[in-house]
């Protein structure tokens, strides 16, 4: 497939199949995730691979009940790491983990179209349960729970600003 297409088919699924999904595609998407860009190269990221149902239920729950979030066979939760990058990059590093974070999401999510899945970025949720629930170290904040099975709906595609939020030379 190509980038273009990959990036254009895109959509947020929040309705999947009961099928399963092969651990192989599972490693797949989690190497998109590693070959992101990050700041200093530190990747100042993390991933959770989460498959037990009593634990996605949970993380459900912690999501504002989103239950498309249990549904999925797999949810990624990605996660900051900002003592691996603060030692080098100070208070820059607040913003670069996220940014090493949001830069992995979306591979993760392309590379998950390119094998006929879908994916949706849920940043709704209590951070303090998904923290609990997943037993995080000090230093490691959840970002991102990312559900990933395959679709079984083909939403319209939500329209963009466009124009309006590009600028050219200055604001
Ligand atoms: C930071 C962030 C947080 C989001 N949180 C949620 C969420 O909690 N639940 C949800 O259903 N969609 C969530 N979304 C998905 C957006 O609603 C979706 O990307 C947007 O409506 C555009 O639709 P598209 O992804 O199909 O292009 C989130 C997206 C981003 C980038």
């Amino acid at each position: 497939m190509e980038v273009s297409e990959a990036i254009g088919s895109r959509r947020s699924i929040r309705r999947y199949k009961n099928d399963s999904i092969p651990p192989e595609f599972v490693d797949k998407i989690l190497q998109a995730g590693q070959l992101a860009p990050s700041a200093g190269n530190l990747q100042g990221r993390e991933f959770i691979v989460v498959q037990d149902s009593t634990t996605k239920d949970r993380l459900s729950d912690a999501a504002l009940k989103q239950r498309f979030v249990r549904d999925a066979p797999v949810c990624i939760v990605v996660c900051t790491n900002l003592p691996r990058t603060k030692n080098k990059y100070g208070s820059r590093a607040d913003l670069y983990v996220l940014q090493d974070t949001a830069a992995s999401v979306m591979n993760m999510m392309l590379q998950a179209v390119d094998l006929g899945l879908g994916t949706c970025w849920v940043g709704a949720f209590e951070e303090n349960r998904v923290s609990e629930i997943l037993k995080l170290p000090q230093g490691i904040r959840p970002v991102a729970i990312i559900p990933v099975g395959v679709p079984d709906e083909v939403p319209d595609m939500p329209e963009r600003l466009g124009a309006e939020i590009v600028h050219y030379d200055r604001w």
